[in-house]
């Protein structure tokens, strides 16, 4: 067992929120002659490794089709896309979310829907999401924020009533687990990002999308590549949503690693969770018990967040703020005439929450202090 020192007493410290370069140095000798062996063979676009790659993610996630895109961005595109959503149409969703799960719905002229969260888990609220639909209803787009699947049974008995798909924003639980099954495995489709912070982050931009209907997994798949089947004979308007056969090759890499960098973070989860179980200001995450989290952040809660971020600054600690203006707020959502106060659970969790440096390679002594620092603010 290695010294962890007593809260206030450790030498400074330097915590990043995330330490990207000690994954690649540890996984360098295994992805460089992988990327090597494709720039070789030039197969830069559709290559064998975008099949495999699709091939593993689907098993790893327990459905039938992967369909590797450009990004989590464009994963819920197309999949929106996929679904027919089109102007006049709402999806109800979340305000406590990165700006592309909404994103996703405008730019089809759709309307997103906002509902409120649980103020637990702060993953969208069942009960809201029932009040909140319409005849114009034409999907549900919960998002599994921070690591941890949202109340998928409840939603799915809400969508199964009246034939409503699901679309589930996955992008930052990728290998999160509700009553044993998968993110992303459970509506009618998921959706990942392989954005570089993610649980499996690439060398750059990509996605994917799962679904265990195959004919809207071959409608997604026409979608990625302009809509073209044969080669240049455009059956539908899509767009270019591909992922890189460079990407695939270095996620495949990768995701043999996923199950022991998120065993590690579960780890890291519990270390602060004992640490910080006396700091009465401060909530740690709540996960709920039919759910393992694959704690993408661990994001704490207490009502001095702001000094308590700065004076983590002045420590050498690195945090994020997920997310400081709910999407209702947001200037470009100004026509959907939302108003402050709407989504209290929502608005009260952006200005109280922030996430700790919680990556896998963290060390003992490294969690240690940041926990100790947190202590030392809050006495
Ligand atoms: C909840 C959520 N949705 C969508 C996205 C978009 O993914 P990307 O950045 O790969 O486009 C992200 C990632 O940042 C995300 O966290």
């Amino acid at each position: 067992m290695s010294s962890v020192l007593s809260p206030g007493t450790e030498a400074r410290m330097q915590v990043p929120l995330l330490d990207l370069k000690a994954q690649y140095r540890a996984l360098k000798s295994e992805l460089l002659p992988v990327m090597e062996a494709v720039l070789e063979s030039q197969q830069l676009i559709n290559g064998p490794a975008v099949k495999e790659f699709e091939q593993a993610v689907a098993k790893y996630s327990g459905v039938a089709c992967g369909i590797g895109v450009s990004s989590g961005t464009d994963a819920l595109l197309c999949a929106l896309m996929a679904l027919n959503i089109a102007p006049g149409d709402e999806v109800i969703t979340t305000p406590f979310t990165f700006f592309a799960t909404a994103g996703s719905i405008s730019r089809l002229g759709a309307k997103p829907v906002f509902v409120d969260i649980d103020p637990r888990t702060y993953n969208i609220d069942p009960a809201q999401v029932a009040a909140a639909i319409t005849p114009r209803t034409r999907a549900i787009m919960p998002v599994h924020l921070f690591g941890q699947v949202a109340d998928m049974d409840q939603i799915m008995a809400l969508a199964n009533a009246r034939s409503l798909p699901v679309i589930e924003d996955a992008c930052q639980s990728i290998g999160a687990t509700f009553k044993g099954r998968r993110a992303g495995a459970m509506g009618t489709v998921g959706c990942f990002s392989f954005f570089p912070s993610k649980n499996l982050g690439g060398a750059g931009d990509g996605g994917m999308i799962v679904t265990d209907d195959k004919a809207l997994g071959e409608r997604m798949n026409l979608l990625r590549g302009h809509g073209a089947k044969p080669k240049y004979y455009h059956k539908i308007i899509g767009g270019n949503f591909r992922l890189d056969t460079l990407q695939a090759a270095y996620l495949l890499v990768k995701l043999k690693h996923l199950e022991s960098w998120s065993e590690r973070r579960r780890q890291n989860a519990a270390r602060y969770d004992a640490l910080l179980r006396g700091c009465s200001e401060v909530t740690t995450p709540y996960i709920a018990p039919s759910n393992i989290s694959i704690y993408n952040q661990y994001v704490i809660r207490t009502p001095r967040r702001d000094e308590l971020r700065s004076f983590l600054t002045d420590q050498g600690i690195g945090t994020e703020i997920y997310y400081p203006l709910c999407l209702h707020e947001q200037e470009c959502f100004a026509d959907l005439g939302c108003t402050k106060g709407q989504f209290p659970h929502a608005e009260k969790a952006a200005a109280e929450t922030v996430a700790l440096p919680i990556y896998p390679e963290l060390t003992e002594q490294q969690i240690a202090y940041v926990a100790g620092k947190v202590h030392a603010f809050h006495q």
